[in-house]
């Protein structure tokens, strides 16, 4: 640590908790050591989740909720232990109300296609409305823009503020009597952003709108309490919580859950099949056909393990001190603009910026020659941008393996794409 990170506190020991990252460990580009800055894209996958891989594929992998043998049990135990673990993560109210999906995306398309082929009272059709923001990522708008389509729903907008933050100055006209549902993210992938749940919530429970938040970019980074959220869905992503890729969730109100209809048929999402038709089995497995992904299930519950045992507060307190010392850091390079809040208390530790005219995909280039990765262009949130003004920004964003040294690298590497382009 140098004297310039003398006044950071509340930093996790990173020294130690690295040596559970073999990746950030890899050499690239002339000898240099990576520094990773690309988490908000996927984190890096710590031994002990590598581990919990392995010993499922060497030792207990077989199919689930099938086999009366031995090994198929442990698979089963291990599958459904993992809901266990994740249920409890989030403090859901029941493990019957977390259903594992492939990724987010795959989460939010559930959600909206539950809702398109449900009866009344949840029905959206052609005398309704649905609502998300601006700064979405692709994975929630383009479901909710096919259910617009395929049903007539009127789909309405939050804009953005200025500063990077969604402007609710019309909640009242954008969240009306007909809206059927509300869909948002907690923290913005391209801006950071922390998005006011409550006023949010408040206002869709007055029109009695459901209520579907995208946690993707919070779950991995600071507590994520369903009941205390109040809203009716909650979807994230496993890759990038320290899990496997393959592997999201949907936290969903178990009465929801018992209502509405399955989006996916086949097998183990049925109580009875007949040639005639078929009923279903209950919640999570309804939402769950096929064999699902449970060496990625079992992957997961070991991140969960690991990411309780540092304490997600813990967590949070770290990144919260890096994002501060970043966003200072960065302000000092000249012509860098960032893209969001620029005050630590309302980000995440997803920071995007542009620099000058340089393009982003050049000063991505040039940093990843010297060993810094990093992500450019849209980041999936394309509205963002064209809000903006801007075709696309080279975004930084840090995990809890992230420290004040990597932030000096990215800021000195920045000087040197300046200094290459001119
Ligand atoms: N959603 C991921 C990102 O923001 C891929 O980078």
């Amino acid at each position: 640590m140098t004297s310039a990170h003398q006044g950071l506190t509340g930093l996790l020991d990173t020294e130690a908790i690295r040596k559970d990252f073999p990746l950030l460990d890899r050499v690239v580009h002339d000898g240099k050591k990576i520094v990773y800055l690309d988490s908000a894209a996927t984190s890096q996958k710590p031994r002990q989740v590598l581990d919990a891989l392995n010993a499922y594929y060497e030792r207990h992998n077989a199919n689930v909720h099938r086999g009366v043998y031995t090994v198929a049990e442990e698979a089963t135990a291990l599958y459904e232990g993992a809901r266990d673990k994740v249920a409890a993560f989030i403090n859901a109210p029941s493990r019957d109300e977390v259903i594992f999906t492939k990724n987010a995306s795959e989460s939010l398309n559930l959600v909206a296609n539950m809702l398109g082929w449900a009866d009344e009272p949840y029905r959206v059709d052609h005398e309704t409305e649905i609502a998300i923001t601006e700064m979405e990522h692709h994975s929630n708008i383009v479901p909710w823009q096919l259910l617009a389509q395929r049903t007539g729903a009127k789909l309405k907008w939050f804009g953005l503020t200025d500063d990077g933050r969604l402007d609710l100055s019309n909640i009242e006209e954008v969240i009306t009597e007909k809206t059927k549902i509300v869909s948002f993210t907690l923290v913005s992938n391209l801006l950071g952003t922390f998005n006011p749940v409550e006023t949010i919530i408040r206002r869709a429970q007055e029109v009695g709108a459901l209520v579907c938040i995208d946690a993707s970019q919070a779950a991995p980074h600071m507590v994520v309490d369903v009941q205390a959220l109040q809203a009716d869905f909650v979807a994230f992503t496993g890759h990038k919580m320290c899990g496997p890729t393959g592997i999201g969730v949907l936290w969903g109100r178990q009465e929801l859950l018992e209502d509405l209809p399955p989006f996916l048929g086949g097998g183990e999402m049925i109580e009875t099949v007949s040639m005639h038709s078929s009923t279903y089995a209950p919640a999570p497995h309804k939402f769950e056909a096929g064999t699902p992904p449970i060496a990625q299930a079992v992957g997961l519950g070991a991140a969960v393990d690991y990411l309780s045992a540092i304490g997600m507060e813990n967590i949070a307190r770290h990144e919260h001190a890096i994002t501060e010392y970043a966003v200072r850091r960065l302000q000092e390079v000249p012509d860098l603009r960032i893209i969001g809040p620029t005050t630590a208390e309302d980000r995440g530790a997803a920071i995007s910026f542009t620099l000058g005219d340089i393009h982003p995909h050049d000063v991505g280039q040039v940093l990843d020659e010297q060993g810094i990765a990093v992500r450019v262009g849209h980041h999936c949130a394309r509205p963002v941008c064209l809000r903006y003004g801007i075709p696309a920004t080279t975004r930084a964003s840090f995990y809890l393996y992230s420290t004040p040294a990597e932030v000096d690298a990215l800021v000195e590497g920045l000087e040197h794409v300046r200094n290459f382009f001119g």
